[in-house]
């Protein structure tokens, strides 16, 4: 398979790219880093990165930025970050990508574990990654030519541990590896709608 995986180079990507190199042509795409670059915040950006890569067979992002901070210290700007990059950034990638993915295609969005085990500081984590699956489950329904899209809910990483440890007291971290196992079972099996929670 032609897989483009935007996020290639983060803690997540990086695993990702590991475990479907094995086996497919895995295009690495970042916002500054990779073989290609793109800003999924921006649709045209979106749009540019396609018509570089041309037709492909899946489609894997891994990256998605929020806020973090106290909710008393947030107002609507805070909250607009996410909505825009993580939260439509996505969703984008799926309505404009749809163009040019072939009949029986994937794709595989990054939610995260913070919509059903809430921190401080979190709150639009939480509300993104919720819209995120809730999204997934939706449009699953609706995709034409055997289309599918499933997205990834991780507990906090191993390999996050030494920046986020502080945040996610009592968490138990999961393997990057093991993740990367969920978005191999996306691309490469025939499951639609899921959210596959790891940790
Ligand atoms: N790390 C965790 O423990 C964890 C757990 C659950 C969920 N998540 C979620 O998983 C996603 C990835 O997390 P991560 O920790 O792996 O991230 P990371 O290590 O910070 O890496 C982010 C990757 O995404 C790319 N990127 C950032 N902003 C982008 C944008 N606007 N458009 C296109 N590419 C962009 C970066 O490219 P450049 O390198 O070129 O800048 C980089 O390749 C996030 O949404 C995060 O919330 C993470």
């Amino acid at each position: 398979m032609k897989i483009l995986l935007i996020g290639a180079s983060g803690t997540i990507g990086s695993a990702v790219a590991k475990e479907l190199e094995q086996r497919h042509e895995v295009l690495r795409i970042g916002r500054s880093s990779g073989d290609y670059q793109v800003d999924i915040s921006d649709s045209a950006s979106i749009r540019r990165l396609f018509e570089q890569t041309g037709r492909f067979d899946a489609l894997v992002c891994a990256a998605g930025n929020v806020t973090f901070a106290p909710l008393d210290e947030m107002n609507a700007e805070h909250f607009a970050l996410g909505l825009s990059d993580k939260l439509m950034g996505q969703v984008n990638l799926l309505l404009i990508g749809r163009e040019f993915i072939n009949d029986g295609g994937s794709f595989t969005f990054t939610s995260g574990i913070l919509n059903r085990d809430p921190i401080r500081s979190g709150a639009s984590a939480s509300l993104v990654n919720g819209a995120l699956d809730a999204f997934v489950k939706a449009a699953a329904i609706e995709l034409p030519r055997g289309l599918r899209v499933n997205s990834i809910s991780p507990n906090v990483l191993v390999e996050a541990m030494p920046a986020y440890a502080p945040y996610f007291r009592g968490f138990k971290p999961v393997p990057a590896a093991d993740v990367a196992l969920a978005y191999a079972k996306s691309v490469e099996g025939m499951q639609t709608g899921q959210t596959y929670q790891v940790g």
